[in-house]
């Protein structure tokens, strides 16, 4: 949950006044995830933010939101390939296993395992409401399923929707995911890296999903060749700046689909969220044109 500009903010930055706190330090926005019952409460400080100042907030944190049982200040941006970063224990249990739900969805997770943002939740319905009955979809970087989930509930008539994740522990929350969520049999959970294992599904997929901005690009054969040959839609992810935001993206796809003889029709383009100052995330949803001539 984003508190920014909403009540909690304002009480939680009066508490630490009336404590005598500097509020300066205090985060203007701060991610909640999990669910009433139990939550984490993500927090990210400036650099010269005093260890006492991050603790009284945590303890601030805690007494506001009475369901976050841990508080976690970021240490670290994300890495690697399964996208982690590094939390500063500040209050609460170690133990950071949580049940999210997002619109309907339970997803169990632990947020110090696997990537998992609540802030996309808007998206992932965007894309999920768009998928036609008899769709087979298949969701590459898939996480702990957040993506294919959500498009088996709003769309229960898809054919299938193959996702495909490799981290171990996300994979592993995914599988639970699908039987919280009652949707085995829709959802094809696979363990492995989308380089090696999208060929399975060549010619297959009504639609490819690739929310993995650092780096989608790289799998853009994957994913053209995952595409019918019918045609579909590609949802791509894309870092940009704000000076440009669509070029990189454009010609990217219009590259690989050069290579591959076939043409590509934009259909939509926008921007998901702020990554870094002046830097986005963004999605370009493309129709892959059919490559019958
Ligand atoms: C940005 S996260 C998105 C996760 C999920 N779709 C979500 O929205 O929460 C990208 C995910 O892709 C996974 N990943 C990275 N490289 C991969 C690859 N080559 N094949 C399969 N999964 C990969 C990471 O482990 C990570 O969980």
């Amino acid at each position: 949950m984003n508190v920014k500009g909403g009540g909690q903010e304002l009480s939680l930055r009066e508490r630490l006044r009336v404590l005598g706190e500097d509020v300066r330090y205090v985060p203007s926005s701060f991610e909640i995830i999990g669910s009433r019952g139990k939550a984490v409460a993500i927090l990210e400080f400036p650099e010269e933010a005093p260890e006492h100042v991050k603790m009284k907030v945590a303890e601030a944190v805690m007494k506001v939101n009475k369901n976050v049982k841990t508080v976690l200040a970021k240490s670290s941006e994300r890495k690697g390939a399964f996208r982690l970063r590094e939390y500063e224990l500040l209050a609460g249990e170690e133990n950071t296993e949580v049940i999210h739900v997002e619109h309907g969805v339970r997803l169990k997770l632990d947020p110090r395992k696997v990537y998992f943002s609540s802030r996309e939740a808007t998206e992932r319905v965007r894309v999920a409401s768009q998928v036609k009955p008899g769709e087979f979809v298949m969701v590459m970087f898939a996480g702990v399923g957040p993506y294919a989930l959500m498009i088996a509930k709003k769309q229960p008539l898809v054919e299938k929707v193959v996702a495909i994740e490799l981290n171990p522990d996300a994979y592993n929350y995914m599988v639970e995911n699908i039987l919280l969520n009652k949707v085995e049999g829709k959802v094809l959970p696979v363990l492995g890296d989308v380089k090696a294992v999208a060929r399975n599904w060549y010619s297959m997929c009504d639609r490819v999903v690739m929310p993995l901005p650092k780096g989608a690009h790289m799998f853009l054969n994957e994913a053209f060749n995952c595409i019918r040959p019918e045609g579909g839609i590609i949802h791509f992810y894309h870092w940009a700046s704000e000076y440009d935001l669509y070029s990189e993206a454009y010609l990217l796809l219009e590259r690989e689909a050069y290579l591959k003889n076939r043409s590509v029709k934009i259909v939509d383009a926008r921007i998901v969220s702020e990554y870094a100052p002046r830097i986005y995330k963004i999605c370009v949803d493309v129709f892959i044109k059919s490559s019958h001539f």
